[in-house]
């Protein structure tokens, strides 16, 4: 990666990515975009800023092609709860913006970088250490979009030679950014209403098991999958990652261990519930391991004294 476009920039991943890349690969060669330009924004403020709208392939031929970027990481996308409550609008976001990137890609030869996600499994893939090949038959409009979308990233490679390359993100914790509209926030939530109101009520029932990722770790897969060998990917775009596997009374024990008065209950949204329980309980990612040298360095302990104590810095 020499000059990087990031899509999305403003999101949940892309507002930190932006802060890593620029410490990495210097301000001037990495490129965040979003659809919006907030004022106070760290992304808009502290280097390059477009406004570049998925959907609109010119706008994004046009950056590419201004800034002669090399790799272009696509974070522009909607969640699975959002998804569900406007699924048209979940597959023109996700399947148009993807194929606009792809097209862009191909046209001037960038390295792409796509999430998907623990939401390209379904009800029928194997529930506990799902696999890295196993059955795909989400349940979701958001799952729908992450499967065709790896497919069509395979597509681009076999038949265009384009470098496509992209992980399978469990649920992402961090304190930067909230997510918008999935099924794992509540995992991040629980952290500011823990410090807030030392109570916390979980739309995810108790014994719900999904598997989740401490921020840095998630930064660092990514950076590692786009500067591996090419020749030892053999899964390209959709590497199983997890760092660990948790339901949200472990979540909470956890923070008791730190603020001994919280307290979690629960106050469960089916539609949310629902999709948790199409999803996996745990991932194997050992193909990510033996392929490009993937090793999360943070688990339930050590991400939640981190999390407590920058969330206190923030003064939330
Ligand atoms: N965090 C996402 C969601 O809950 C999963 O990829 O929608």
């Amino acid at each position: 990666m020499k000059k990087v476009l990031i899509t999305g920039a403003l999101g949940q991943i892309g507002s930190e990515l932006t802060a890593h890349l620029r410490k990495i690969y210097g301000t001037d060669n990495v490129v965040p975009s979003g659809r919006r330009t907030p004022q106070g924004s760290k992304v808009v403020e502290e280097g390059l800023y477009e406004l570049v709208d998925t959907e609109n392939a010119q706008q994004i031929a046009d950056t590419v092609k201004k800034y002669n970027i090399d790799t272009i990481i696509h974070l522009a996308s909607m969640l699975s709860a959002t998804g569900e409550a406007n699924p048209a609008k979940a597959w023109n976001v996700n399947m148009g913006g993807l194929y606009n990137v792809l097209e862009v890609g191909r046209e001037f030869g960038c390295a792409i970088f796509t999430p998907s996600s623990i939401a390209a499994f379904g009800p029928t893939s194997q529930k506990v250490k799902t696999p890295q090949e196993d059955i795909q038959r989400p349940t979701t409009m958001y799952g729908v979009t992450k499967v065709a979308g790896e497919l069509l990233c395979d597509y681009y490679y076999k038949r265009f030679g384009l470098d496509t390359r992209g992980v399978r993100f469990p649920g992402l914790i961090s304190y930067e950014t909230l997510p918008g509209g999935g099924t794992t926030d509540y995992a991040v939530h629980i952290y500011y209403e823990a410090l807030k109101h030392k109570k916390y009520a979980s739309f995810i029932k108790a014994g719900t098991y999904m598997d989740m990722m401490y921020m840095p770790d998630a930064l660092d897969s990514i950076v590692q999958l786009m500067e591996a060998d090419p020749s030892k990917l053999i899964h390209r775009n959709a590497f199983n990652v997890t760092a660990m596997s948790f339901a949200p009374e472990h979540v909470a024990a956890e923070i008791k261990k730190h603020i001994p008065e919280f307290e979690i209950d629960y106050d469960v949204d089916p539609i949310r519930q629902a999709i948790a329980e199409s999803w996996p309980d745990s991932l194997d990612d050992n193909a990510a391991r033996l392929e490009w040298g993937w090793n999360p360095k943070y688990d339930l302990a050590s991400m939640t004294v981190d999390m407590l104590a920058k969330l206190k810095e923030k003064q939330i």
